[in-house]
């Protein structure tokens, strides 16, 4: 087990920095203090030590996810933090991409499964918007690249916004002379910039900023009282018996797939990353989710099965681990992973005003 921690911490460093974008890896090193070389206090030292240890392989949090592909401006960010609200963009206009990811719960709907068109469910639970362009692909399964090519995909799905086709989206938009608008102003140099594919980029770049920096960082960036002796302890535990040899990165997950029921077996129905590949192979495997603002986000798992994170915390040790780990290190961990809730700008998140129907908008359609 030490041998393949040692691997993921390697290339972890490697894919962290890529992630970020910058190498904050140095910057975030704390000045070494002389004294605490020479005679280091017993509680300082281990706190520097755990510190380091969790950097190399936590990494840190950027302030946002670039995509070359998409360059950021406030123009689309402002446009993109419009449609996320804007329920016109749903069939029978009653639900945005806020109904799920509510941006002011941490980006979840803290239900099992989201009711979507008509009240319909899928069999997914809505994981949280915070933190996910981090990851190296998008959903449970991965299926979707990146947060643009993720953004495209709700509108038209029949159980969640159940557009029919990119067209009706587009001629909603077109009837809203105020995204007529907006639009021209997000893709000034493009010929015709009210496309399907526009919506979907406006949307990730709005959401390339939906980090939540918290006492993690505080810590890591070397301020050893961020996180208290008991959460301190969970951090420890957390590494020492290997959750981050998959929960890992800035973001303490998204960075690979792996079974749900990794050493013992799990039952779930969901085929997971099989129904994607069509891989026996990926029977059960999904991508394994950040771990930030996790204490905000239940319930829990690909199917939202579990509610008490305690609860998730033993299923991960039995099945991913293969440990029963003790009472006192579940209470730990959950006291660790509480610490990962972080601090969500207010300003930046608030509904906008969403510009007024057209003549021509076209009316709900509750069918
Ligand atoms: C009816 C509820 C519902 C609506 C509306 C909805 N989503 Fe989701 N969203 C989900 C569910 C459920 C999943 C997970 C599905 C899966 O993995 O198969 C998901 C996944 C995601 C993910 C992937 C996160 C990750 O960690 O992989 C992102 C990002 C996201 N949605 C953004 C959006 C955006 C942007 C919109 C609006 C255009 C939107 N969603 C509308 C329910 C919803
Ligand atoms: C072998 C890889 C692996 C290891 C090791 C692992 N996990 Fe996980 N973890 C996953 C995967 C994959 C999922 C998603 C499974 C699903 O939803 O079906 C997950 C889900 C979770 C969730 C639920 C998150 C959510 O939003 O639903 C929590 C909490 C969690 N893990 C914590 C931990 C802790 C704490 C440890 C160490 C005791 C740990 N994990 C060890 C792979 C792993």
């Amino acid at each position: 087990m030490a041998g393949t921690t040692r691997i993921w911490v390697a290339s972890l460093l490697v894919g962290g920095v890529l992630i970020a974008g910058c190498s904050a890896e140095e910057s975030a090193e704390p000045a070494p203090s002389p004294e605490a070389e020479s005679s280091p206090p017993a509680a300082d030292s281990a706190a520097t030590e755990l510190m380091q240890r969790a950097r190399t392989t936590l990494g840190v949090l950027p302030r946002y996810v670039k995509n070359e592909a998409n360059a950021r401006t406030d123009a689309k960010i402002d446009l993109g933090r419009m449609l996320y609200y804007d329920a016109r963009l749903s069939k029978n206009h009653d639900v945005s991409c806020n109904s799920c990811h509510m941006l002011d719960a941490f980006g979840v709907d803290g239900e099992p499964t989201s009711p979507g068109h008509r009240g319909q469910r899928g069999d997914r639970n809505s994981p949280t918007v915070y933190n996910a362009a981090l990851h190296v692909a998008q959903f449970w399964d991965g299926r979707a690249a990146d947060v643009e090519e993720q953004a495209g995909g709700p509108v038209l799905n029949p159980v969640e916004m159940a557009m029919p086709n990119e067209d009706s989206v587009l001629a909603v938009l077109r009837s809203i002379p105020g995204y007529v608008e907006a639009f021209a102003a997000a893709y000034p140099r493009e010929d015709d910039p009210l496309t399907y594919a526009n919506m979907a980029k406006a949307i990730g770049s709005f959401e390339r900023a939906l980090l939540t920096p918290g006492r993690l960082d505080a810590f890591l960036e070397g301020d050893a009282g961020a996180l208290t002796e008991k959460q301190k302890r969970g951090l420890d535990t957390f590494l020492a018996v290997g959750c981050n040899s998959c929960h890992n990165g800035p973001a303490l997950g998204g960075t690979m797939y792996r079974k749900l029921g990794f050493i013992f077996p799990y039952e779930t129905e969901d085929p997971g990353r099989e129904k994607i590949t069509g891989n026996p192979a990926d029977r059960h495997v999904f991508k394994v989710p950040s771990l930030r603002n996790v204490a905000k986000t239940g319930p829990y798992l690909h199917d939202g099965s579990i509610e008490s994170l305690p609860e998730v915390v033993r299923i991960m040790g039995k099945h991913q681990i293969g440990l029963d780990l003790s009472d006192e290190q579940v209470s730990d961990i959950v006291a660790f992973l509480q610490a990962l809730t972080g601090r969500v700008d207010a300003s930046y998140i608030a509904k906008p005003e969403l510009p007024a129907n057209g003549p021509d908008t076209p009316a709900p359609d509750p069918s």
